[in-house]
C-alpha cells in the first residue's frame, strides 16, 4: 500500500497574488467547486485579513465545499488568525495556515526581529490557531534561504505548540532539486518530534524548477505538495498541480506515494482558471497546453497509429481532453441548459437571472451551432459580472476596409447615462478600444492584449484578455464573443469596471510580520 500524497491547491490564494489575477467571490466559489470535483485534498481559499472582500470570499468557499478541507492564510498575528478562524467557521473541514519568515535576510530586513522573537511569534500564532481548529499548518517563509539549524529549532517548537503540517516554502524559487530534497530529508531526520507532523513543500518557479523541487521533496519524505492550476502564482508562478499529479501517476514506479485525484477533471479546471483569471495557457504547456497531446510530425503520427505507447506516455482522456464534447445546441431547452449550468457549479439566484442567461445562450447558439462546456463557462463569467458592472457596452459599430483607416463608434452606459464616441485606429480592435478609452478616460496603460479561441472552428468564441495598469494597480479584463472586436470591447470595459472597484487588499507577504 502506497502512502497518500496530499494535494494542497493554492490557486485561490498564491495564484491570485499574480498581478491582475484577482477573482471575485463567485469566481472563487466556481473554481473551488471544480477543485472539489478534481478531489484535491486542501483548497487554500485566500487571505481573509487582506480585505473585507477576501474575508467574504473565503467564507463563501468554506460554506460551499463539502469534501475538501478549506484553508485560510494568516500571518503570525492575532488579528489575522482570528479573521481566518471566523471566515472558516462554516467549513466542514477547516485548516488555518500561519507563517512567518525565517531567512536571515527576511528576519533582518523585513521583520526587523531576532530569531528568538520569530520563534516566539510562530509558537503564539500556532497556539492561537489551534483554538479554532485541530488542523494547523505552519510555514517558515523563505525556508529555501533559511539556515537548517534554525529551521530545526522553529519547527520543533511549532510542532510542540500544535502544528500538524509543516510546509517548507521555497518562496523565491532559489533551490535546486537535489539540495531541496536533501533539506527535507535532513529536517525529518533531525527534528526530534517530526513524526507528529506531515511535511509539505511549496515551491516557486523562478528558475523553472518548482515541479522538480517538489518531486525531489516527495522522494525525500514530503507527503503534501502545494501547487496551483496551470502553475499560476507570484512572479514565475508556483509548481503546476497538473504536472506534479501526472508525474506521480505516470512514474508510479519511482514515487512511493499516490494522490487521490480524479485526473479526468484536470483540463476542465485548467480552462476554468485560465478563463476566469485571463492568464492564457501556452500551447506547449505540459498536460494542459493545446499541443500537449498533438502528434503532428509524420513520423510521430505513424508511430502513434501503429501503437499509442510509441510516443504517448499518458492518455489524453486521462487528463480530460476527450471531454471537449458538444453538450448543448440551438434546440436545447431551458431545463437542459439549467441543469448543465448547475453541473458546472453555477446556481441561478433567480428566475430572472436564468431567463437572462437563457436568452444569451440562444443568441450564442444562433451564431454557433455547437455549444461546449467552455462556451458555457464564458457565459457564466458574463452573466455573473454583468449585474455588478457600472460601465456597460450598449452598441459597437466598426468600419474596416482595405485601403481605408479603420474606425469605430461605441455607445456605453455609465450608471444611468449613455455616451457615444468614435475613434480611428490601426485596426478595428484598436479603434474600438480607443473610442472606449476616450469615453471613460481611465488614463491607464494597456499592458497586455491577447485573444484565444475558446473552442475550435472559425465560429468559435474568441476570449480576449486586456491588462490595464493604473499607477501600479493592475487588472485583467475578459470578454468573449464570436466576434473578436466585440469580445475586445467587452474585455476592455470589464477591466475598466475592475479599476473602478474599491476593494483595497493587503498582500500577505509584504507587511511587517
Ligand atoms: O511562497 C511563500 O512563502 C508563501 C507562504 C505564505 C507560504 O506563499
Ligand atoms: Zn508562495
Amino acid at each position: 500500500m502506497k502512502d497518500k500524497l496530499i494535494i494542497f491547491d493554492t490557486t485561490l490564494r498564491d495564484g491570485e497574488q499574480s498581478p491582475g489575477a484577482s477573482m471575485t467571490r463567485d469566481e472563487k466559489v466556481r473554481i473551488a467547486k471544480a477543485l472539489e470535483r478534481l478531489q484535491v485534498d486542501v483548497i487554500e481559499a485566500g487571505f481573509p485579513a487582506a480585505s473585507e472582500g477576501d474575508f467574504e470570499a473565503v467564507q463563501a468557499v468554506a460554506n460551499s465545499i463539502e469534501k475538501s478541507t478549506v484553508c485560510g492564510l494568516a500571518r503570525a498575528l492575532d488579528n489575522d488568525i482570528d479573521r481566518a478562524g471566523e471566515a472558516l467557521k462554516g467549513a466542514q473541514h477547516r485548516r488555518i495556515h500561519t507563517f512567518i519568515a525565517t531567512s536571515p535576510i527576511h528576519m533582518q530586513q523585513k521583520l526587523k526581529m531576532s530569531p528568538e522573537q520569530v520563534i516566539e511569534y510562530a509558537v503564539k500564532a500556532v497556539k492561537r490557531a489551534r483554538q479554532y481548529t485541530d488542523d494547523v499548518e505552519f510555514s517558515p517563509e523563505d525556508a529555501g534561504r533559511s539556515e537548517e539549524d534554525f529551521l530545526c529549532r522553529i519547527l520543533e517548537a511549532v510542532i510542540d505548540a500544535g502544528a500538524t503540517t509543516l510546509n517548507i516554502p521555497d518562496t523565491v524559487g532559489y533551490s535546486v532539486p537535489h539540495e531541496f530534497g536533501a533539506t527535507i530529508a535532513h529536517l525529518i531526520e533531525r527534528i526530534p518530534n517530526s513524526d507528529k507532523a506531515i511535511f509539505s513543500v511549496h515551491c516557486h518557479n523562478d528558475l523553472g524548477l518548482a515541479v522538480a523541487n517538489s518531486l525531489s521533496a516527495v522522494i525525500n519524505g514530503a507527503r503534501q505538495v502545494e501547487c496551483t492550476i496551470n502553475g499560476l502564482g507570484e512572479r514565475a508562478g508556483n509548481a503546476a498541480l497538473e504536472e506534479v499529479v501526472m508525474a506521480i501517476k505516470t512514474r508510479h514506479d519511482v514515487f512511493p506515494c499516490q494522490t487521490g485525484l480524479d485526473t479526468r477533471e484536470i483540463v476542465t479546471c485548467s480552462k476554468l482558471v485560465s478563463s476566469i483569471t485571463g492568464f492564457p495557457v501556452q500551447p506547449n504547456k505540459a498536460i494542459v497546453g493545446a499541443n500537449a497531446f498533438a502528434h503532428e510530425s509524420g513520423i510521430h503520427q505513424d508511430g502513434v497509429l501503429k501503437s499509442r505507447e510509441t510516443y504517448e506516455i499518458m492518455k489524453a482522456e486521462d487528463v480530460g481532453w476527450a471531454a471537449n464534447r458538444m453538450v448543448l445546441g440551438k434546440h436545447s431547452g431551458r431545463n437542459a441548459f439549467k441543469s448543465r449550468m448547475n453541473e458546472l457549479g453555477f446556481q441561478f439566484s433567480s428566475e430572472a437571472e436564468l431567463n437572462d442567461a437563457f436568452v444569451r445562450f440562444k443568441q450564442l447558439a444562433d451564431k454557433k451551432h455547437e455549444i461546449f462546456d467552455e462556451d458555457l463557462q464564458a457565459l457564466i463569467s458574463e452573466v455573473s459580472t454583468n449585474d455588478d458592472e457600472n460601465v456597460k457596452l450598449v452598441a459597437l459599430k466598426v468600419c474596416s476596409e482595405t485601403g481605408e483607416i479603420p474606425c469605430a463608434t461605441v455607445t456605453i452606459r455609465i450608471g444611468q447615462d449613455e455616451k457615444t464616441g468614435s475613434a480611428t485606429g490601426g485596426g478595428a480592435v484598436d479603434a474600438s478600444l480607443k473610442a472606449i478609452e476616450a469615453l471613460v478616460n481611465t488614463g491607464a496603460t494597456l499592458e497586455l492584449y491577447s485573444v484565444n479561441n475558446i473552442t475550435t472552428g472559425t465560429d468559435a468564441q474568441g476570449e480576449v484578455t486586456v491588462r490595464l495598469d493604473k499607477a501600479g494597480r493592475i487588472v485583467n479584463g475578459l470578454g468573449a464573443d464570436t466576434d473578436i472586436v466585440i469580445a475586445s470591447a467587452k474585455a476592455y470595459i470589464n477591466a475598466v469596471n475592475k479599476l473602478q472597484s474599491q476593494d483595497v487588499r493587503q498582500h500577505p507577504q509584504s507587511g511587517d510580520v
